[in-house]
């Protein structure tokens, strides 16, 4: 009898302990568990924007609704599945103890984002500040964001709490500060180094003259800013800043493009995560503005399927910065297996179907929430192979993010391992039914970790990890998208290898290769940086003449 009435008055906790007058008003938020006797959290990007409603006096504002699942994006969730299972099936890691997780979707939404994490950290979808109603396991820490702008309001809450949190892509030095992210760790590096390697990159084709787009919000001002100054300390010239956000209209998107089209900058730096830019890249191909070279930052992943043809064409020949990434043996044939009916109880394998397929399940368009069911799509079948669209559909030529949600699955595995199967005569000794997310955060600053094939890797001080970029190119040949890498950056190699670029391998377009003959002067190819000097100055000078101010 007792334990009836304790179980009733658990189950129902928010709503039977809070008085519905103290609640505030929030939404159910999706959430999808996969249980565990100890908890990670996740807080992923899946879709690649979202509908922002519209604000009427009469009814209460109703919150955001996701659009646009991206495979690309669904394959960090599955890393961090892989990672689950594969510490799950291991006798050394963590025996005897499941690892569970339980999901929930950002949509490249702060505010969606900042929801999300309340909603992981009270345990129920409806979420409760300062409340933790979960019911049998112990969540103990979070994986995400992927974006630094949506990793940020999460680092805010968490740090507040101490609770653990690895994000698996976002790069923003700003969160390497331990006084206001005490709780934030990543398997990414900070972008204090990127700074350098794009304004290296700038001096290694003698560039003098460079548009910059970033995204409108905090995050692309501060990094845009570094950037900006770390090109200008070098002795080039910034001729645009602008800013983009998948927001703006249709209106001031035009303007952006007009700025583009009338610079005679013809390189542009573009300091933005993918979705925000996707419009643009649109209409700058329908404006007829084709034929500049983009440098992008880590901030852009480079994901083909996310954008359309005609973005394709704009973005031919781009030079990037990516993170660098490790094989997954085993992963390719992890996705191979998926299954809507044999994993039906997967995040979003329904929705993975319709997309990659092309197909609905119910006859009256895609599950997802906010798409349009006006298109025309057959029914879906489980009795299609997988397996041959699989290195389109998620683009594993580049596991970056992916493989970075994998590390951040077996750094909690390890820490938690030190912490649970140590010697009682280690003062670090915790007991699984009451470990502290604290408990776990001390011991993720401390263990080392390691997946199964990979070198070990350590937090430092304020929660990083090493720097090296691989530096890429896009290729559009014969319609088919290809990325090459073409060199790498690496801040601690020896001095003169910091930079290593093999530029015959980087195909300018038709437009651009005419214009760089006329300012390709050879210049510092070791990438060692000499700010300054009379031969920049100079070279500068006569640009600016050639280049009257904007
Ligand atoms: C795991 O469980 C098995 C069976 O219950 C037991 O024999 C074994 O000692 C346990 N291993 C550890 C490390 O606790
Ligand atoms: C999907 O289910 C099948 C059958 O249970 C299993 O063999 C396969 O490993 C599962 N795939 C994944 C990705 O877990
Ligand atoms: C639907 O698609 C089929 C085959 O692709 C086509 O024949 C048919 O006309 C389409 N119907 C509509 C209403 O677009
Ligand atoms: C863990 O805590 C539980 C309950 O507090 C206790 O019964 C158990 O003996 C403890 N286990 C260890 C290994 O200390
Ligand atoms: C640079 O790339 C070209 C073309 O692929 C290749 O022939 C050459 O060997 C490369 N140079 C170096 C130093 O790797
Ligand atoms: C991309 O640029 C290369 C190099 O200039 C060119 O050969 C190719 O045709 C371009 N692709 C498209 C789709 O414009
Ligand atoms: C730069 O030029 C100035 C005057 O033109 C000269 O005095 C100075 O020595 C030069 N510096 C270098 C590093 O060449």
């Amino acid at each position: 009898m007792k334990t009836l009435l304790r179980l009733l008055l658990l189950l129902p906790l928010s709503a039977a302990q809070t008085p519905p007058g103290c609640r505030l008003q929030g939404w159910k938020m999706d959430t999808f568990t996969q249980p565990g006797d100890i908890l990670v959290g996740g807080i992923f990007l899946v879709y690649s924007g979202y509908n922002f409603p519209s604000v009427k006096f009469q009814e209460m504002p109703k919150p955001i609704s996701c659009k646009g699942f991206h495979i690309r994006y669904y394959r960090d969730v599955l890393g961090l599945k892989f990672a689950v299972d594969e510490i799950n099936n291991s006798p050394d890691l963590l025996p005897n103890i499941t690892l569970g997780f339980i999901l929930v979707e950002s949509c490249m939404s702060e505010l969606r984002a900042s929801e999300s994490v309340m909603s992981l950290l009270s345990g129920v979808e409806n979420p409760v500040p300062q409340y933790n109603c979960h019911k049998t396991s112990n969540m103990v820490g979070i994986v995400g964001d992927m974006a630094s702008a949506l990793s940020l309001p999460i680092a805010r809450i968490l740090g507040v709490h101490h609770f653990p949190q690895i994000s698996h892509g976002a790069s923003s030095s700003a969160l390497s500060n331990k006084v206001n992210f005490p709780s934030f760790l990543r398997t990414v590096s900070s972008n204090m180094f990127q700074n350098i390697a794009l304004s290296q990159l700038i001096n290694l084709f003698g560039w003098t003259w460079v548009g910059m787009l970033i995204v409108d919000n905090d995050v692309g001002e501060q990094g845009g800013r570094a950037i900006r100054a770390e090109i200008e300390k070098n002795g080039r010239c910034v001729a645009f800043s602008e800013k983009i956000h998948l927001s703006y209209s249709k209106k001031k998107i035009l303007r952006v493009v007009e700025i583009i089209r009338q610079s005679s900058a013809n390189v542009i730096i573009l300091h933005s995560t993918e979705p925000h830019v996707m419009a643009l890249f649109d209409a700058l191909f329908d404006e007829g503005v084709i034929g500049k070279i983009f440098i992008s930052s880590v901030s852009f992943t480079i994901t083909p399927g996310l954008f359309s043809r005609k973005a394709w064409k704009v973005l031919n020949g781009t030079v990037g910065l990516m993170p660098k990434t490790r094989p997954m043996p085993g992963f390719e044939s992890f996705l191979q297996s998926l299954h809507p009916a044999s994993n039906s109880t997967y995040p979003f394998i329904k929705l993975f179907w319709e997309t990659a397929f092309h197909c609905s399940w119910s006859g009256e368009g895609m599950q997802e929430t906010g798409a349009t069911s006006t298109n025309n799509q057959s029914l879906c079948t489980e009795n299609v192979d997988l397996k041959m669209k699989i290195p389109e559909l998620f683009e594993i030529y580049d596991l970056s993010y992916t493989y970075h949600a994998y590390l951040a699955g077996y750094a909690y595995a390890h820490a938690l391992h030190a912490l649970l199967m140590c010697q009682p005569a280690d003062r670090t000794c915790a007991n699984i039914s009451s470990i502290q997310p604290w408990q776990v955060l001390y011991s993720l600053k401390k263990t080392p970790f390691r997946p199964p094939s990979g070198d070990t890797i350590t937090f430092d001080g304020n929660g990083d990890v090493s720097a090296s970029y691989d530096i890429v190119t896009i290729r559009i040949v014969n319609g088919e998208f290809q990325l090459v890498t073409v060199g790498t950056f690496n801040p601690d190699a020896k001095a003169g290898h910091v930079i290593d670029v093999n530029t015959s391998q980087i195909l300018w377009n038709e437009r651009f290769s005419k214009m760089l003959l006329n300012v390709f002067d050879a210049p510092e190819i070791s990438g060692q940086m000499k700010s300054g000097t009379n031969a920049s100055r100079r070279l500068l000078s006569s640009f600016l003449i050639k280049n009257p101010l904007e």
